[in-house]
């Protein structure tokens, strides 16, 4: 199989699992504890079901949709994932061309492999940063003006990874960043040798945003777990995102808001936009799902802030779900990361693609013109 016979995420994760060493497919397919919300953000779309109008003659659909100021294509879009490198070599240089081509949003981690000012010299189109607070409130500071002379469209702020989450499939297969042939990981490695040669004969593993503020940049010793627990503050408060939206003055989410009172409070100091996610179900584990909580949500602030769901997203449908309860766009991450691991630009191309057409033809199938037509009306629940 290659990537232009990948017709849905399952057959993206398929090939990702042929050609990636088991502890970073793991690393992309796994959530915390025993992996219920993992589950449940994508099974929490099939309690209920959209209801078609017909005989709309509705054409061709417009897809667009308007979020961090900017127009975009189709209203999904490439979440913030980390070590983009570990999947492909070309990693987030992939990511942003191929978001780039369809008009809608590349998001940048602060664990990237590629630097802010790589990424804004090789595309010009929409771009999210997503930033972790530091305990060196330099580090901080430096990324939140980078992205702003790199004119980066909006930033986004994660608040549910204060500490890491626990991700038993990583402790069992040995995952560490960077990959280190130890014991215990060489036979995964060893039996993916296409993997390997690419991944030894491309660009040095490093955080490309942080290198020159911390050593652990270039040399994290045990693994993304421990960078998370060391480097970041899990101290975090709101006066804290209060500043970052003051020092960096354009759009800007909060990204991983659950409750409609936080949800609340973010509008009130400033946000302009609000990522609702539990980070893929890889940290708290039993925490309501993105889909459960959506409606929520945008009914306490959606006319006060661009709604974006992101977890669980594997289907051109889901995506209607979420926008006739009351999401503005949606994000995914586990779905794109395995279409770059299958085949890098190419692979999330098509992803992105499918997307595209299957959005169309649900659009028209369900007699809407604009994605404003999906409202709650269009959605019922099964109990
Ligand atoms: C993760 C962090 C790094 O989910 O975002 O692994």
């Amino acid at each position: 199989m290659n990537v232009n016979e990948c017709l849905n995420y399952d057959d993206f994760r398929k090939l990702a699992k042929k050609k990636l060493p088991s502890p970073i497919f793991h690393y992309i397919d796994g959530g915390s504890d025993d992996e219920e919300t993992l589950i449940r953000n994508t099974e929490a779309f099939n309690d209920c079901d959209l209801v078609p109008n017909v005989l709309a003659n509705v054409g061709k659909p417009d897809l667009s949709t308007k979020v961090f100021g900017r127009k975009i294509s189709i209203p999904i879009f490439l979440s913030p994932t980390a070590m983009q490198r570990l999947y492909h070599p070309d990693g987030d240089i992939a990511s942003a061309k191929a978001a780039e081509k369809f008009n809608t949003f590349y998001s940048m981690s602060t664990m990237a492999n590629t630097s802010i000012e790589e990424i804004a010299n090789i595309s010009s189109g929409p771009k999210l940063f997503q930033l972790y607070i530091h305990k060196d409130q330099s580090i901080t500071d430096d990324l939140v003006d980078r992205c702003k002379r790199a004119n980066f469209d909006g930033l986004c702020l994660t608040v549910d990874t204060i500490v890491a989450g626990n991700r038993e499939r990583d402790h069992r297969t040995g995952f560490t960043t960077p990959p280190k042939l130890t014991l215990k990981s060489l036979m995964s490695f060893g039996v993916k040798p296409k993997w390997v040669f690419n991944y030894f004969t491309n660009r040095k593993f490093e955080l490309s945003n942080v290198k020159n503020k911390t050593d652990k940049g270039t040399n994290i010793t045990k693994s993304v777990i421990d960078y998370i627990n060391e480097q970041y503050d899990p101290g975090m408060e709101w006066k804290d995102a209060e500043y970052v939206i003051k020092r960096w003055g354009k759009p800007f989410a909060i990204k991983g808001i659950m409750s409609v009172d936080d949800a609340k409070r973010a509008v009130d100091i400033g946000c302009t936009a609000i990522i609702v996610s539990n980070h893929g179900g890889r940290q708290l584990n039993g925490s309501r799902s993105p889909f459960d909580q959506i409606k929520l949500i945008s009914d306490a602030v959606g006319d006060k802030a661009d709604i974006i769901l992101d977890g669980g997203i594997r289907r051109g449908t889901h995506v209607l779900k979420a926008l006739s309860a009351g999401a503005k766009a949606c994000s995914f991450g586990k779905a794109f990361l395995f279409s770059l691991s299958a085949g890098g630009q190419k692979g999330v191309e098509k992803l992105l693609q499918n997307m595209h057409d299957e959005l169309e033809r649900n659009m028209i199938l369900m007699g809407c013109k604009n994605l404003k037509d999906l409202d709650y009306s269009r959605l019922i629940f099964r109990r």
